[in-house]
């Protein structure tokens, strides 16, 4: 499918914010693209590194060239998932700049949130600032803080517009997780991550807190409609697999880079698809008029591929493993985040 014709399958965005964690390199910076070229306000929400000025720079490009009819634009917003107060305070200061920006001087509106940014690889020798593992702290327990945090305007944009979208990025790894041991991501294993050794565990820990983002989102709706927002739509998805991404490349290196890239091009013959279509299923779910219409929330997303791995389409798969399905293990990882939460005031 064209990009062309996929961007004339969605809404037209026009008026409407979004945020994109990570939004600024990967399946993010493309998510933030499409987004823009519909029209739409896109806050990239990253570390502030030169890679992510960078591709806030390639964004506004390419959507400028998009949208003179549109109006869709790229701004940036400093977020740093890893630690509460950072992520905390990042929301608090997003939800300012998008009042201030707002045409009636209002609050203002915030109608698209996609939770992209993740790591992976990280060592648990080192663990965030509040003492968790940190990929679970940085692709988990930080969007808890962030998009809890932003859920009052969320909230009033989606009573006010009858329509507001989270989307959470992660990923079909989630079945080869194992159960959340919620003490272990509190304990970190001393040298871990200085050999190749440590990759298994290292990989597990990915796949782990893609389990938990997968809670996190049924979580979260749970939690939205037991308070009626009838019309917030929070779904998760799996994008497609992307070998060429800088997943995993900021961490402590565990492979040499040399070692990364040859296995990187690999893995490209096989995988032909690209970031620009695994962005199209986050973008699906942030833009069709489909997930109003349908009331479709609480629901998990892949993309379907051609026999040439191009993307055809976004669709609804059920989970397959017992635990991703188990709803006392849904709520359990909210308890958890919520305490975490509560010990940094
Ligand atoms: N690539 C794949 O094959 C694949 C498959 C399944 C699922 N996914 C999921 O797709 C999403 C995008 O992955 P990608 O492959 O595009 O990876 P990527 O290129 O590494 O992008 C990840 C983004 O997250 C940002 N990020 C990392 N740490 C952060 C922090 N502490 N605070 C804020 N932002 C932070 C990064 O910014 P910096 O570089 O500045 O740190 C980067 O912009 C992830 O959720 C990943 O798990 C990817």
């Amino acid at each position: 499918m064209r990009d062309l014709e996929y961007l004339n399958s969605l809404e037209n965005l026009t008026g409407k914010t979004a945020v994109v964690t990570g939004g600024s390199q990967g399946i993010g910076l493309q998510t933030t693209i499409l987004l823009g070229c519909l029209g739409a306000t896109v806050y990239i929400c990253a570390l502030d590194g030169e890679l992510d000025r960078a591709g806030v720079e390639s964004a506004r490009e390419e959507v400028s060239q998009h949208t003179a009819r549109s109006g869709g634009s790229v701004h940036f917003h400093k977020l740093d998932l890893s630690s509460i107060e950072s992520s905390r305070s990042s929301a608090h200061s997003l939800k300012k700049k998008i009042s201030q920006n707002s045409a009636d001087g209002d609050v203002g509106r915030l109608d698209i949130v996609v939770c992209n940014a993740a790591i992976a690889f990280s060592p648990q020798s080192i663990l965030s600032p509040d003492g968790y593992e940190r990929t679970f702290a940085v692709n988990c327990l930080g969007h808890f803080v962030f998009v809890t945090s932003l859920m009052d305007i969320i909230d009033s944009t989606a009573r006010v517009y009858g329509d507001a979208r989270i989307t959470f990025t992660s990923s079909r790894g989630y079945t080869d997780a194992k159960k959340l041991d919620y003490k272990a991501l509190t304990s970190p294993i001393p040298d871990d991550g200085t050999s190749l050794l440590h990759l298994k565990g290292a990989f597990q820990r990915y796949l782990d807190s893609k389990l938990a983002v997968l809670y996190l989102a049924k979580a979260l709706d749970q939690d939205i409609w037991v308070k009626s927002s009838e019309s917030i739509f929070v779904n998760v998805c799996h994008p497609g697999q992307v070998p060429n991404t800088a997943l995993g490349e900021h961490q402590q290196p565990l492979v040499r880079p040399w070692l990364a890239s040859m296995i990187k091009s690999t893995l490209r013959v096989f995988m032909k698809n690209t970031t620009r279509d695994a962005a199209r299923t986050q973008v699906f779910l942030s833009a069709s008029s489909q997930i109003r219409e349908k009331k479709v929330h609480g629901e998990y997303w892949a993309p379907t591929w051609s026999r040439s791995q191009k993307y055809t389409g976004t669709g609804k798969e059920e989970l397959s493993t017992a635990l991703a399905k188990d709803e006392k293990e849904w709520q359990l990882l909210w308890n958890f985040c919520q305490d975490a939460v509560s010990k940094v005031p």
